[in-house]
């Protein structure tokens, strides 16, 4: 991966390969650039948002080439502008080959605003520069080494620059995880990541295979991973650093490694995007290793209920019915609605916890997709306190989270026929009926993010979310944990 420090110092004396300016739209040119100015003033270049102008061997500037990066409108300026503006540096560098790249952070007030916007920029890049070719055996592809991060004042940035690192690197951990294929990301794949996590950070782990996952009666994930070869586990991994006694966050994520749909089986057109239906767990366990190498001040612990769902001799079928880990029962009315099964049995068990709050997330419904486009998680939940919590750190993030209503109506389309649940609504407000099925199974703060249309993509959405897996909610997910962690100091001082 990608090496990103700071440096202070004059911006014309910075010598690098390529030396990246952001600019805002009409805004006046830096006095720094001189004579490279002149481009603008032709009116070549606007900093519209994406925008990019190269400029070779500057007057009076040290690296050999400029870029100038559009910010777009300052009104409208957030630090995903800067996200992308850095994407599109560090990725314009490694096409033409370069070992090295410096990005020259805009002007902002303040030690915080300074801190945000090396971690953003940091982030971006390397976000940005991400790739899945570990299957391509074709010749080595350029690679960029080095990408610096240029404030006049260097205090401050070094330190926000690793932190962007460490949190580019937990979605770059989730992109892999979901970006591999099912007949390499099994269970038990993702058990062993999980043990490598809690080996290099000091987390407990604990991984049961099928007889412990029955043992503890979780009859949800048991049944659904029953006729896959590929066993199921139940994995738990707890970092805690957070107090003896004081409460955990409990993460939860669906890691379906591959939604065949069981005997209501999917079409098979585009079935081979349900490889990506673990991306709830792969988000989980980049979070970890976030919370590890930040050495997060939290207790948190991460459960991550992995199995297939496939069709076969041994599988459920439609009209069964389950006791889940609960105690509650279920009747089948699809095996293509598995994610909730798994999730009940792992939100039930999170109650041994007293957790202070749960997040789950989940590639739960096509229908949270249909809601909100590619553009959002569906956040669902019991505690307004914490929605807005999540919501605010969807938003700082850049992996956005919008609330969508858990009314008992829904829940009235779930009660079951001769079981105590159903585990599908029908057809309307699936989104919010599987919210609602979940909601049978906690008795504490909750929230649940539903990221069928965020967590992978047909096509590159942005210049630092290329297609495939995006590892959302991992930023999102760390990001609500330092939030936690800011909030706990300042009780404390
Ligand atoms: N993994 C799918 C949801 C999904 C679909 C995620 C498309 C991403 C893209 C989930 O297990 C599922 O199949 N849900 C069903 C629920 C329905 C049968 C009640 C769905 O959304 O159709
Ligand atoms: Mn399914
Ligand atoms: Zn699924």
């Amino acid at each position: 991966m990608v090496r990103i420090n700071a440096a202070g110092g004059a911006l014309a004396e910075v010598s690098s390969g390529l030396l990246a300016v952001g600019l805002y739209k009409g805004e006046e040119l830096p006095a720094w650039l001189g004579e490279a100015a002149n481009v603008l003033s032709e009116g070549d270049f606007s900093g519209k948002q994406g925008e990019t102008t190269l400029i070779y061997g500057p007057d009076g500037i040290a690296s050999p080439r400029l870029l100038l990066v559009g910010l777009g409108e300052q009104s409208s300026f957030t630090l995903d502008s800067l996200r992308r503006a850095a994407a599109t540096a560090a990725k314009r560098a490694r096409s033409l080959k370069l070992d090295d790249a410096a990005f020259v952070l805009p002007v902002s007030e303040g030690s915080a605003a300074r801190i945000a916007a090396a971690e953003a920029a940091a982030e971006g890049a390397a976000l940005g520069l991400y790739r899945f070719d570990r299957h391509k055996t074709s010749a080595e592809r350029p690679k960029l080494t080095t990408f610096t991060l240029i404030h006049e004042d260097e205090q401050d940035i070094s330190e926000a620059a690793e932190t962007g690192a460490q949190l580019a690197a937990a979605a770059i951990l989730a992109r892999d995880l979901a970006n591999e294929p099912s007949n390499e990301a099994t269970p038990e794949y993702l058990a062993e990541k999980a043990q490598k996590i809690a080996e290099r950070y000091g987390m407990q782990v604990h991984v049961l295979d099928r007889a412990g996952i029955e043992a503890e009666d979780m009859a949800g994930l048991a049944t659904v991973g029953r006729s896959s070869s590929n066993e199921p586990r139940f994995i738990v991994l707890e970092h805690r650093k957070g107090g003896d006694g004081v409460p955990p966050v409990v993460l939860v994520g669906k890691a379906v490694t591959f939604d065949s749909g069981g005997i209501s089986i999917k079409p098979s057109g585009g079935m081979e995007d349900m490889k990506f239906d673990m991306s709830g767990g792969a988000a989980v366990l980049g979070t970890m290793q976030a919370v590890g190498a930040l050495d997060l001040a939290v207790n948190v612990v991460a459960l991550i209920p992995a199995t297939e769902n496939l069709p076969g001799g041994d599988a459920f079928k439609p009209g069964d019915v389950l006791k889940l880990h609960s105690g509650k029962t279920v009747e089948i009315v699809t095996t293509d609605a598995e994610g909730r099964l798994i999730l009940a049995d792992a939100l039930s068990y999170a109650k041994r916890y007293e957790p202070a709050a749960v997040i789950d997330c989940a590639t739960l419904t096509g229908a949270c997709h249909v809601a909100l486009g590619d553009h959002a998680s569906g956040l669902m939940g019991n505690d307004e306190a914490l929605i807005a919590e999540v919501q605010t750190a969807g938003e700082a993030s850049g992996e956005r989270a919008w609330h969508l209503p858990l009314f008992k109506e829904y829940t009235e389309q779930i009660k079951g026929n001769t079981a105590d649940l159903r585990n599908s609504g029908g057809r309307y407000g699936g989104a919010l009926t599987a919210g609602a099925f979940l909601k049978e199974f906690v008795d504490y703060p909750w929230a649940h993010l539903d990221i069928a249309g965020v967590a992978y993509y047909g096509k590159q959405m942005n210049a630092y979310t290329p297609k495939g897996a995006s590892g959302a909610p991992a930023r999102l997910l760390v990001e609500f944990l330092r939030g936690r962690v800011r909030e706990q100091s300042g009780k404390e001082s």
